[in-house]
C-alpha cells in the first residue's frame, strides 16, 4: 500500500495496519520524524524504516532514537539492495511475533502448574485469568464449594504484574458481624473497649494490591452498604475516626451462592452486585468436566506420594469418574489423600476409596481385583483428553506430552492408537 503524505498514510494505517513501513524524511506538512513517532504510538509492533538523502545522517540518527528499524540512503542502487533491506525487516517482524507467540504459550504452560485440567471449561477459566491478571478490573468468581475459587483468585493476583504487591484474603462468612467493619477498615485508638491502639484494616493492608473477599454473599446488609461506599470513593474510614484514608485496591470477590437471585429477592444489594461483578469467572462443578478427573487424580497422587508412582486400578478410576463429587476438587483431593494414607502406597483400588464412591459402581457390588467392566470408557476419556490438549498446543508434541504428564514415547503411542494428529485430524483443528 502506498500513500503520498504522512497524513494520508496514517489514515490508511488506521484502517489497515501494516507490518513494515518505509517512509521518506522530507515530506510536505508532517515530517518523516513526526510520522514515525505517531506510527510507533499507534502501532508499536510495526517496523518503520526511513529513507534519507546523502548527508542527512543527523536526521537518520534522530529517527533511530525514535524507534526506527533502520535507515537507507537514497538513491538505492542497485534496487536489489532495497529488496534485501525490506526482506530483513519483514523477517524481524516475523521473529518478534513468533517470540510473542512462544511467550504466550509458556504462560499457558506455567498456568498448568496449580490449576489442573484440560477440559474446555477449565481452559476457558485459564484464558480468563490470563486476560485479567494484569488489569485492576473487579472480578467475581462463582462456583460451588471446592471448585477452586480461591485458587483462581490467587492466580489472578500472583501471575500478574501486581504479584509483588499484597494479596489479602478475607473470609466474609467467618468474620464476627460486629467486628467486620473494624477488621476491614481498621479502627482508632479508643474506638471501642479494648481498642488500646489504632490498627489499620485489611483494606489498608491490601493497598496497591488485591483484596479477596471470599463468601461475599454472607456479608450483612449494613456492611454491604459500607463496602459499596468504599468501592465508589476509594477510601476507607477507620472505626472511631473522622479521617478518611485513600486506598487503591483491586477487588476479587467469590461466592458459592447464587448472588443474582440474592439481589433479585433483596438479600444482596443490587448496586454492590454490579460493582463487584464487572467480570465473572465461573468455575464449573467437577461433575460437569469429568475428563479432568484422571489428570487431577495424578496431580494429587504426585502431591501426596511424591516420587512414588502409584497405580490406580481401572475399577477405582471408574468409580472416581462416575461419582458426582458434590464437594468438587476439594473432595477429590481429600479422597486421594485418604487413599494414600490408608492404602499400601502402590495401588489404589476400589477398597481404598470412601464407601460413598465404591457403592456408586454400577451393579452396586464392590469390584475386586478383576475388572468388572470394559476399558472403553476410560479410553474414551483418554482419547478426548489427548485430543483436546493436542488441539490446544496446535500439534506441538513436546508440549502436549508435558501438559499430559506422559513421556514422549507414550504420547506417540497413544496418538497413533487414537489416530490423533494425522493430516485429517490436523485440518479439522485448523478450521
Ligand atoms: N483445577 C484445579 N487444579 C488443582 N487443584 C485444584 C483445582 N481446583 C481446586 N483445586 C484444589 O482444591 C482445593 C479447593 O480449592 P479452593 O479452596 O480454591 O476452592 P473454593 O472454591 O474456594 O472452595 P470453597 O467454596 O469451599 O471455599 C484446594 O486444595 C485447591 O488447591
Ligand atoms: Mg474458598
Amino acid at each position: 500500500m502506498e500513500a503520498d503524505s504522512g497524513e494520508s498514510a496514517l489514515a490508511r494505517l488506521e484502517e489497515q495496519p501494516a507490518d513494515i513501513i518505509l517512509t521518506d524524511m522530507v515530506m510536505p506538512r508532517m515530517s518523516g520524524l513526526q510520522f514515525l513517532e505517531t506510527v510507533k504510538k499507534l502501532l508499536p509492533r510495526t517496523e518503520v524504516a526511513v529513507m534519507t538523502g546523502h548527508g542527512s545522517i543527523e536526521t537518520a540518527v534522530q529517527a533511530m532514537k525514535l524507534g526506527a528499524y533502520d535507515y537507507i540512503t537514497k538513491p538505492f542502487s542497485p534496487l536489489e539492495e532495497l529488496r534485501l533491506f525490506l526482506r530483513r525487516m519483514a523477517e524481524k517482524v516475523r521473529l518478534v511475533e513468533e517470540n510473542q507467540f512462544l511467550r504466550e504459550r509458556t504462560e499457558t504452560e506455567t498456568e498448568l502448574h496449580g490449576i489442573v485440567g484440560a477440559s474446555a471449561k477449565i481452559q476457558d477459566v485459564l484464558r480468563m485469568i490470563s486476560r485479567l491478571k494484569d488489569t485492576r478490573t473487579p472480578v467475581l468468581i462463582t462456583g460451588e464449594s471446592g471448585t477452586g475459587k480461591e485458587l483462581v483468585a490467587r492466580a489472578i493476583h500472583f501471575r500478574g504484574s501486581f504479584a509483588n504487591s499484597p494479596f489479602v484474603a478475607v473470609d466474609c462468612g467467618s468474620l464476627v458481624p460486629t467486628l467486620i467493619e473494624s477488621e476491614l477498615f481498621g479502627y482508632e485508638k479508643g474506638a471501642f473497649t479494648g481498642a488500646l491502639k489504632s490498627k489499620p484494616g485489611l483494606f489498608e493492608s491490601a493497598n496497591g494490591g488485591t483484596i479477596f473477599l471470599d463468601e461475599i454473599g454472607e456479608l450483612p446488609p449494613e456492611m454491604q452498604a459500607k463496602l459499596l461506599r468504599v468501592l465508589q470513593e476509594k477510601e476507607v474510614r477507620p472505626v472511631g475516626s473522622n479521617q478518611k484514608v485513600k486506598v487503591d485496591v483491586r477487588i476479587v470477590a467469590a461466592t458459592n451462592r447464587d448472588l443474582e437471585s440474592a439481589y433479585r429477592n433483596g438479600t444482596f444489594r443490587k448496586d454492590l452486585y454490579f460493582r463487584l461483578n464487572v467480570v465473572t469467572v465461573h468455575l464449573p462443578a467437577l461433575r460437569e468436566r469429568p475428563t479432568d478427573i484422571p489428570m487431577l487424580v495424578h496431580w494429587f497422587l504426585d502431591r501426596y506420594a511424591p516420587g512414588k508412582p502409584v497405580e490406580v486400578t481401572n475399577s477405582a478410576m471408574k468409580c472416581l469418574l462416575e461419582y458426582e463429587w458434590p464437594g468438587n476438587v476439594r473432595e477429590l483431593e481429600n479422597c486421594v489423600e485418604r487413599a494414600i494414607a490408608l492404602g499400601d502406597r502402590q495401588v489404589i483400588d476400589v477398597g481404598d476409596l470412601p464407601p460413598a464412591l465404591a457403592s456408586a459402581l454400577p451393579g452396586g457390588e464392590p469390584a475386586g481385583a478383576a475388572p468388572v467392566f470394559t476399558t472403553t470408557d476410560l479410553e474414551d476419556i483418554e482419547r478426548a483428553t489427548i485430543q483436546r490438549v493436542f488441539e490446544q498446543v496446535k500439534g506441538d508434541k513436546a508440549m502436549a506430552g508435558k501438559m499430559l504428564g506422559i513421556s514422549r514415547a507414550t504420547l506417540y503411542r497413544k496418538l497413533k492408537r487414537y489416530n490423533i494428529g494425522t493430516r485429517a485430524a490436523a485440518s479439522a483443528v485448523l478450521q
